[in-house]
């Protein structure tokens, strides 16, 4: 079967690197204004009322899938799921045909995550509709990087996070959320040390910026000694030991105890800096259930602020907005 090569403006949201500064500002400032609805004290919206939203999840998800179907909801659209364990693409179907037929049904969008780094930039060339990418492989997670910057952004109560210092921890290579983050906060002000063992967040990674406007980003470096690092941050990001990737190869066999943000390496932040994990938790390994339920973190604020940033990524991608 073969797939429509259509030459399209459609509106996506592929990654955060080569995102205009003011769409990045555009979304934050509309998901802050769309969180009344999310939090029940605005009604429900009616503006994508007809439309219907494919979320095709070809890799397991609880929190993106559910947000943007929630997202989907509260702006009066349907939606679709299809999953990858089953869909025909347990039967070999590849990506470019799952989502031909998808768009071939009507869909007024896609959402998409796939195990292909690139792989929604490549449906995106092929389909005329918008296509939001909802992680793919190791590239970006654009609305886990808006979630983290709103989170960061409504607990300092400013845009700017010029001054600001976060530290991004474990499992960084891997990490498509990491990657998105760093690009989302830097251009906001924020300075950002990526952190953990060699072979998890090799030195490498500190040239993630190369090519990018410097104007007003804030730096980005690779650090190793976290508890040195500690008093000097107003945040920290506990990524999840991303096991069904690399098997556990290169997590040290001590790693809640050289690595993990225990409660004792929590004391050690300043009173003001704040936690984030973007879920799911490996508990008590890179992060202390003490230390995640506890006040300094926004775990479940980023989870709530999620479903605004999918609100308002569709609202940007079908032009409502
Ligand atoms: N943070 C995140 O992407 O979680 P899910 O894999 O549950 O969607």
């Amino acid at each position: 079967m073969s797939t429509m090569a259509v030459a399209t403006s459609t509106r996506h949201l592929l990654g955060l690197r080569d995102m205009p500064h003011e769409r990045l500002l555009h979304l934050l400032a509309s998901a802050e204004a769309l969180l009344p609805v999310v939090n029940g004290s605005s009604p429900p919206l009616d503006n994508l009322a007809g439309r219907v939203i494919a979320n095709v999840f070809l890799e397991n998800s609880t929190r993106t899938r559910c947000s943007f179907s929630m997202a989907a909801q509260r702006l009066g659209a349907g939606t679709i799921d299809l999953l990858g364990g089953t869909s025909s693409s347990s039967k070999g179907e590849g990506l470019l045909d799952t989502a031909a037929n998808i768009a071939a049904m009507g869909a007024d969008a896609i959402v998409l995550r796939c195990s292909a780094s690139g792989g929604a930039a490549m449906v995106a060339e092929q389909l005329d509709l918008p296509v939001i990418n909802a992680g793919d492989g190791q590239h970006e997670h654009p609305t886990q990087g808006l979630l983290d910057a709103l989170a960061i952004v409504r607990h300092r109560g400013t845009i700017d996070l010029s001054g600001m210092h976060l530290a991004i921890v474990g499992d960084v290579a891997t990490s498509r959320v990491a990657r998105s983050a760093v690009y989302a906060l830097t251009a906001l002000g924020c300075d950002v040390t990526l952190m953990g063992p060699e072979p998890l967040a090799p030195d490498t990674m500190a040239c993630l910026l190369d090519g990018l406007d410097t104007a007003g980003r804030g730096t980005l470096g690779v650090g190793r000694d976290l508890d040195a690092a500690l008093p000097g941050l107003d945040a920290i990001m506990m990524l999840r030991i991303q096991f069904e990737r690399h098997g556990g190869s290169g997590v040290p066999g001590d790693y809640q105890a050289t690595w993990g943000l225990t409660e004792a390496r929590a004391a050690r932040l300043p009173d003001h800096a704040v936690v984030l994990h973007p879920g799911p938790v490996n508990r008590d390994l890179e992060l202390d259930t003490v230390v995640c339920d506890g006040p300094r973190s926004l775990v479940l604020n980023q989870v709530q602020g999620g479903v605004a940033v999918r609100m308002a990524a569709l609202l940007d991608c079908l032009a409502v907005g």
